[in-house]
């Protein structure tokens, strides 16, 4: 497998990724995945691609970040492998990839909002605005949710935000730190 930047040339990987966001987030993309591709495939943005070796080599995943605080707080958005091909080690190079690319840039924080619509977490579960820090340090993983993913490369999480996509299903906010403290490293 092989990573590299994508650009708005390799028509075929624009489709390939297209369809691999479609698949991964119908409800977001169905019907839509070109245009969230043009979107992503934006100059001030960076979107890496996971291909897999030889010549006509499948598009197996993508990662992208968007800048949102000046250069020093990167969004990670959106991370989607193809099925079929997760649970082998691609997401966990894309994210690795992207980490140098956006350091490369400026980026002292890497962060991200993984949705919980459907009840994958016990965040789902009674009213989120009642101590939600302390439901978050409880937080359980009741059917494989992403965020566990994401803890096993190194982000913490920092935040939710309630109801976010409608009650009972909360965005979970995470962030890793790029850069040593100074006097760190
Ligand atoms: C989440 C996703 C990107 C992970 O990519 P992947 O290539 O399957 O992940 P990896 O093979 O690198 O897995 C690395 C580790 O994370 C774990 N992991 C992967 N997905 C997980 C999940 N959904 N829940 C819990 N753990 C998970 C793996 O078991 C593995 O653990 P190990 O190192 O202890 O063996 C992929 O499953 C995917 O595209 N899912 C659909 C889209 C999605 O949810 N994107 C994230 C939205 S925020």
């Amino acid at each position: 497998m092989q990573i590299h930047a994508l650009s708005a040339r390799d028509e075929a990987f624009v489709r390939q990724g297209a369809a691999i966001l479609e698949e991964a987030f119908p409800h977001s993309y169905e019907g839509e995945g070109v245009e969230e591709m043009r979107k992503l495939l934006g100059a001030e943005r960076i979107l890496l691609a996971a291909v897999e070796e030889g010549e006509n080599g499948a598009l197996l995943g993508l990662i992208g970040a968007i800048p949102q605080y000046g250069v020093t707080g990167w969004e990670l958005h959106p991370l989607a492998v193809r099925e079929g091909f997760r649970g082998r080690g691609v997401g966990s190079a894309l994210v690795k990839a992207l980490e140098k690319a956006c350091a490369e840039r400026g980026c002292v924080t890497l962060y991200l909002g993984t949705d919980d619509e459907e009840g994958k977490t016990s965040l789902s579960q009674g009213d989120l605005f009642e101590n939600p820090l302390e439901k978050l340090q409880n937080i359980v993983n009741l059917r494989r949710h992403p965020f566990e993913f994401y803890q096993k490369r190194g982000f913490a999480i920092v935040g939710t935000i309630p109801d976010a996509n409608g009650p009972g299903k909360p965005d979970i906010y995470m962030a890793k730190r790029l850069r040593p403290l100074p006097g760190e490293g």
